[in-house]
């Protein structure tokens, strides 16, 4: 078994903690729209509940972009690169079809590029979009629809709204894809348990087994360390 670093220590208690924050944050907003069919709590305090979430998500999200700016974690991971495009529709492919039938993916996350051209698409939509449409509608919401003291007309209001709970439905698909996909590695628990301690462990390449060049550049690099 080799040993892939990928996961740095800051990037994993962000990661666990935003997971929780956005979990609360579902689990209270769906009784918002849907009292009768989820009733986890009384539904009283949990608007304040839903509210400091909110702001703890906006602090997230703002350490989220610091650190990805500040450790170069962006430009290397999340840059997509000429050759993501046509890797998009190998990975794609592995997912749908060739990973039944035993097949092996494509893709071998290494420190210098950790995540996939489907997952760069994803995390980065998530983080990059979704997000801070989720946090600057939720901010507006807690101002009561007043900007600079004048409330909103009733369309954008309207409109606001619909973005919060399409951001809703959208976060929801996402965490159920996500931890489905997260259990796609050799073993169930790989993916997850290198989220917990920061490497993952991989098997060893068959002899003539081609590997890529990024993970060739690691495989050095952890050998070193
Ligand atoms: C309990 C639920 C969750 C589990 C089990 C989980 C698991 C994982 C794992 C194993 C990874 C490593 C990369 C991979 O294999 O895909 C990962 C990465 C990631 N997850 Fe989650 N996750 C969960 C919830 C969330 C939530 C709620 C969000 C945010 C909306 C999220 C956002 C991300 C992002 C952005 C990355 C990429 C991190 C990076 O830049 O390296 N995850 N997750």
């Amino acid at each position: 078994m080799k040993r892939v670093y990928l996961h740095p220590l800051p990037l994993r208690i962000w990661h666990w903690l935003n997971a929780l924050i956005v979990i609360f944050l579902l689990a209270t907003g769906i009784q918002f729209r849907m009292p009768g069919i989820a009733a986890l709590w009384s539904h009283n305090p949990l608007l304040a509940w839903h509210k400091w979430a909110g702001l703890a998500m906006t602090a997230s999200w703002i350490f989220w972009v610091i650190y990805g700016l500040a450790t170069r974690h962006f430009v290397r991971h999340y840059t997509f690169r000429r050759r993501d495009f046509e890797r998009m529709v190998e990975q794609a492919r592995f997912y749908l079809f060739l990973i039944f039938r035993g097949e092996k993916n494509p893709f071998h996350p290494s420190p210098e590029e950790k995540l996939n051209a489907l997952q760069k698409l994803a995390y980065g939509s998530v983080m990059g979009i979704v997000t801070p449409v989720m946090v600057a509608t939720g901010l507006i919401y807690t101002s009561g629809f007043r900007i600079g003291g004048t409330l909103l007309p009733f369309d954008t209001i309207k409109t606001i709204d619909a973005l919060h709970v399409a951001g809703f439905y959208l976060f929801a698909l996402f965490l159920m894809v996500h931890v489905y996909m997260a259990t796609l590695s050799p073993t169930l628990f790989t993916h997850i348990k290198g989220m917990i301690v920061g490497y993952e462990e991989h098997p060893e390449e068959e002899p003539g087994e081609a590997v890529p060049e990024a993970a060739a550049t690691s495989e050095a690099k952890n050998t070193n360390q």
